[in-house]
Protein backbone atom coordinates (compact mmCIF):
# COMPACT_ATOMS: atom_id res chain seq x y z
CA UNK A 1 0.00 0.00 0.00
CA UNK A 2 1.18 3.52 -0.53
CA UNK A 3 0.14 6.53 1.43
CA UNK A 4 0.67 10.43 1.36
CA UNK A 5 0.97 12.75 3.62
CA UNK A 6 -1.23 16.06 3.66
CA UNK A 7 -0.23 19.37 4.73
CA UNK A 8 -2.62 22.70 4.70
CA UNK A 9 -0.69 25.63 5.52
CA UNK A 10 -1.41 29.60 4.39
CA UNK A 11 0.76 31.59 2.74
CA UNK A 12 0.32 36.05 2.77
CA UNK A 13 2.57 38.22 1.47
CA UNK A 14 3.10 40.48 3.80
CA UNK A 15 2.59 39.99 7.46
CA UNK A 16 1.84 43.31 8.38
CA UNK A 17 -1.77 42.13 6.20
CA UNK A 18 -2.34 39.64 9.23
CA UNK A 19 -5.05 40.43 11.97
CA UNK A 20 -3.55 43.49 14.46
CA UNK A 21 -2.86 41.09 17.34
CA UNK A 22 -0.62 38.84 14.80
CA UNK A 23 0.96 41.96 13.27
CA UNK A 24 2.19 42.88 17.25
CA UNK A 25 3.64 39.61 17.54
CA UNK A 26 5.55 39.92 14.57
CA UNK A 27 7.21 42.97 15.62
CA UNK A 28 7.83 41.93 19.33
CA UNK A 29 9.56 38.65 18.06
CA UNK A 30 11.94 40.97 15.43
CA UNK A 31 12.40 43.21 18.83
CA UNK A 32 13.26 40.19 21.20
CA UNK A 33 15.42 39.21 17.94
CA UNK A 34 17.82 42.10 17.97
CA UNK A 35 18.65 40.70 21.17
CA UNK A 36 19.81 37.33 20.22
CA UNK A 37 23.23 36.37 21.60
CA UNK A 38 24.83 34.64 18.49
CA UNK A 39 28.54 36.25 17.95
CA UNK A 40 29.25 32.72 16.19
CA UNK A 41 26.29 32.06 13.56
CA UNK A 42 25.65 35.61 13.53
CA UNK A 43 22.15 34.55 12.48
CA UNK A 44 19.48 35.93 14.75
CA UNK A 45 16.46 34.17 15.64
CA UNK A 46 13.35 35.69 17.45
CA UNK A 47 10.32 33.32 18.82
CA UNK A 48 7.05 34.24 21.02
CA UNK A 49 4.85 32.19 22.45
CA UNK A 50 1.90 33.58 22.72
CA UNK A 51 -0.38 32.09 25.71
CA UNK A 52 -4.07 31.59 25.94
CA UNK A 53 -4.43 35.18 28.50
CA UNK A 54 -2.81 36.66 26.14
CA UNK A 55 0.35 37.00 27.94
CA UNK A 56 3.49 36.40 26.22
CA UNK A 57 7.17 34.77 26.75
CA UNK A 58 9.40 35.89 24.27
CA UNK A 59 13.13 34.10 23.36
CA UNK A 60 15.83 34.45 21.01
CA UNK A 61 18.87 32.33 20.29
CA UNK A 62 21.50 32.09 22.91
CA UNK A 63 24.88 30.57 21.69
CA UNK A 64 28.29 29.38 23.14
CA UNK A 65 31.58 28.94 22.70
CA UNK A 66 31.13 24.96 23.48
CA UNK A 67 28.36 25.02 20.53
CA UNK A 68 26.24 22.72 21.05
CA UNK A 69 25.44 24.40 24.65
CA UNK A 70 23.75 26.99 22.66
CA UNK A 71 20.11 26.73 22.31
CA UNK A 72 17.73 27.63 19.10
CA UNK A 73 15.32 30.85 19.82
CA UNK A 74 11.93 28.23 19.89
CA UNK A 75 12.99 26.03 22.70
CA UNK A 76 14.21 29.38 24.77
CA UNK A 77 11.01 30.63 24.88
CA UNK A 78 8.81 27.18 24.45
CA UNK A 79 10.75 25.80 27.84
CA UNK A 80 10.82 29.11 29.51
CA UNK A 81 6.56 29.29 28.90
CA UNK A 82 6.74 25.65 29.99
CA UNK A 83 8.90 25.97 33.60
CA UNK A 84 6.89 29.16 33.92
CA UNK A 85 3.08 28.94 32.85
CA UNK A 86 2.66 24.84 32.95
CA UNK A 87 -1.00 24.92 33.16
CA UNK A 88 -1.38 27.95 30.17
CA UNK A 89 -1.92 26.64 26.80
CA UNK A 90 -0.04 27.68 23.76
CA UNK A 91 -2.21 29.94 21.02
CA UNK A 92 0.71 30.56 18.74
CA UNK A 93 4.14 30.98 17.72
CA UNK A 94 5.34 33.33 15.72
CA UNK A 95 9.68 32.76 14.82
CA UNK A 96 11.42 35.55 12.56
CA UNK A 97 15.11 35.75 12.02
CA UNK A 98 18.16 38.16 10.66
CA UNK A 99 21.07 36.81 8.73
CA UNK A 100 23.56 36.20 6.11
CA UNK A 101 22.23 32.41 6.50
CA UNK A 102 18.53 33.08 5.78
CA UNK A 103 18.55 35.53 1.89
CA UNK A 104 15.90 37.68 1.87
CA UNK A 105 13.00 35.65 0.25
CA UNK A 106 14.34 32.21 2.34
CA UNK A 107 11.70 31.30 5.54
CA UNK A 108 13.07 30.59 8.59
CA UNK A 109 12.27 26.78 8.97
CA UNK A 110 12.85 25.84 12.74
CA UNK A 111 15.27 22.82 13.20
CA UNK A 112 14.49 19.48 13.78
CA UNK A 113 14.68 19.19 17.74
CA UNK A 114 12.40 22.66 17.83
CA UNK A 115 9.85 20.56 16.12
CA UNK A 116 10.20 18.01 18.35
CA UNK A 117 9.37 20.40 21.35
CA UNK A 118 7.02 22.30 19.47
CA UNK A 119 5.21 19.04 18.96
CA UNK A 120 4.89 17.65 22.73
CA UNK A 121 3.83 21.11 23.73
CA UNK A 122 0.49 20.46 22.11
CA UNK A 123 0.85 16.94 23.01
CA UNK A 124 1.38 18.63 26.58
CA UNK A 125 -1.32 20.79 26.45
CA UNK A 126 -4.13 18.58 24.50
CA UNK A 127 -4.91 21.28 22.04
CA UNK A 128 -2.99 22.40 18.37
CA UNK A 129 -1.80 25.90 18.01
CA UNK A 130 -0.84 28.06 15.29
CA UNK A 131 2.73 28.33 13.85
CA UNK A 132 3.84 31.27 12.50
CA UNK A 133 7.14 31.41 9.79
CA UNK A 134 8.24 34.94 8.61
CA UNK A 135 10.75 35.10 6.16
CA UNK A 136 12.81 38.41 5.77
CA UNK A 137 11.23 39.82 2.75
CA UNK A 138 7.93 39.70 4.59
CA UNK A 139 6.05 36.47 3.32
CA UNK A 140 4.60 34.38 6.56
CA UNK A 141 3.66 30.41 6.58
CA UNK A 142 0.68 29.74 8.75
CA UNK A 143 0.58 26.46 9.72
CA UNK A 144 -2.60 25.04 12.10
CA UNK A 145 -0.78 22.78 14.61
CA UNK A 146 2.92 22.35 15.06
CA UNK A 147 2.51 18.75 13.89
CA UNK A 148 2.30 19.44 10.18
CA UNK A 149 6.08 20.26 10.87
CA UNK A 150 6.86 17.25 12.01
CA UNK A 151 4.61 14.39 10.80
CA UNK A 152 5.13 11.17 12.35
CA UNK A 153 7.15 12.87 15.08
CA UNK A 154 8.79 10.69 17.81
CA UNK A 155 6.18 9.57 20.45
CA UNK A 156 2.88 10.37 18.08
N1 LIG B 1 18.48 28.71 15.31
C1 LIG B 1 17.34 29.04 15.99
O1 LIG B 1 17.36 29.77 16.98
N2 LIG B 1 16.17 28.53 15.53
C2 LIG B 1 16.05 27.75 14.42
O2 LIG B 1 14.94 27.34 14.09
C3 LIG B 1 17.23 27.39 13.65
C4 LIG B 1 18.52 27.86 14.16
C5 LIG B 1 19.74 29.27 15.81
C6 LIG B 1 20.72 28.28 16.37
C7 LIG B 1 22.02 29.03 16.18
O3 LIG B 1 22.19 29.93 17.25
C8 LIG B 1 21.81 29.82 14.91
O4 LIG B 1 20.41 29.90 14.73
C9 LIG B 1 22.46 29.23 13.67
O5 LIG B 1 22.11 27.92 13.49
Amino acid sequence: MNYRHHIDYELYDDWQDLEDRDVAMIKEAYSICEQAYAPYSKFKVGAIVLLEDGSIVRGNNQENMAYPSGLCAERVALFFAGANFPNLKVEALYIVAKGELLNSSSLLSPCGACRQVMVETEMRQKSDYKVFLVSENKKVIVFSSAKDLLPMAFGT
